[in-house]
């Protein structure tokens, strides 16, 4: 069934892709949450006609598997809100050269919104990257043994965070309901990119699978609490030959600080409308570890421990949740 999504935003917003397939209606008994359609076991947002260019976005997505890409790019992999801009701009930093702040936006360089053909159009040195699964990525990256660097993060901020990205993102959407429930519509997974337990034990096996890929793990708790040791570590496994000099002015140049600042003076904007009218969106909220903790109850904190801990049992993921 193709459901009609109401909106009080522009066009750019409501109107649908009518080739999308069925859109499911993923919304709590509240009718707050999400309308996504699903792909290969994925639930991901239905993009704006901007994005699509008059293309069906389900042959769009496919495309991405087939595109063709060079020795040296390099992939992020990440889900959602785990500091995909940060690492973005730390790699695109090392592999310059030079303290020189991206001026688009890594949305920009993000494979599920720019497809094969956009993929290939990118000028080297390339620094893709995605919320994907490895299975969806492009097959190169393994036949090519791409680097990649994926970041995880404690799933309590990661949770946090998402809540008040899709709060304040423009309607269709954006997320109605509370902190509470969102909670719920999280661990569930009904939520664009689908569930984080999903995203990391996916990953696991797929890379099982291809175990001569080259992947670097980071954590987003880690590079917090040591930005410079986790540079070296990001220019050692790229090969690069940095200094420790220029480490420590990357990780100075993309500390939480410059970084919202740059984001707020000089990053391009995108083509379609991102954040809702009077909200305070932004990528660069609190860059903390432990936010979740001004946000769950000791009921909901206890609940969501049972949930994630059944969900990931014997997964072997250990998170940080404080940082000392
Ligand atoms: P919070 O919402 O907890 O502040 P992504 O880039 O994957 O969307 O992740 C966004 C999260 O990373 C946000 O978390 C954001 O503030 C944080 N972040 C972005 N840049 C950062 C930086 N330079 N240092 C620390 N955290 C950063």
């Amino acid at each position: 069934m193709l459901f009609k999504m109401s909106s009080t935003q522009s066009d750019e917003q409501t109107v649908m892709n009518p080739n999308i397939g069925e859109v499911l209606d993923l919304r709590n008994a509240k009718g707050h949450g999400f309308y996504c359609y699903e792909y290969d076991g994925l639930y991901l947002f239905v993009p704006p006609p901007s994005v699509l260019k008059g293309g069906h976005h389900v042959d769009k997505l496919r495309s991405i598997s087939e595109a063709e890409l060079k020795d040296d790019d390099i992939m992020i992999c990440a889900y959602p809100k785990c500091g995909t801009h940060w690492l973005w701009e730390v790699t695109k930093m090392l592999i310059s050269g030079t303290i020189k702040y991206e001026k688009g936006v890594k949305e920009s360089r993000m494979l599920e919104w720019t497809f094969k053909d956009g993929i290939e159009a990118v000028p080297p040195p390339r620094v893709f990257n995605t919320h994907l699964p490895l299975r969806m990525l492009p097959k190169q990256v393994v036949e090519k043994k791409i680097k990649c660097i994926q970041i995880m993060r404690n799933p309590k901020d990661v949770c946090v965070s998402y809540f008040n990205h899709l709060r304040d993102r423009a309607k269709p959407w954006g997320y109605d309901g509370d902190f509470s429930e969102f909670t719920e519509t999280f661990l569930a997974g009904k939520l664009p990119d689908g569930s984080y337990p999903n995203y990391l034990r996916a990953w696991k096996v797929e890379l099982a699978a291809a175990p001569d890929l080259p992947v670097l793990h980071l954590f987003y708790e880690e590079m917090l609490l040591n930005p410079l040791r986790t540079v070296k570590d990001i220019a050692r496994f790229l090969g690069l030959s940095s200094t420790d000099q220029f480490c420590e002015d990357v990780a100075d140049a993309c500390s939480f600080k410059k970084m919202k600042k740059v984001d707020q003076e000089m990053k391009t904007k995108l083509d379609m409308k991102i954040w809702a009218d009077g909200s305070e969106g932004t990528f660069y909220r609190k860059g903390e570890i432990g936010d979740w903790k001004n946000w769950f109850t000791v009921a909901e904190n206890e609940r969501f421990d049972q949930i994630w801990n059944a969900k990931m049992k014997d997964s072997g993921f250990e998170f940080t949740y404080a940082p000392a």
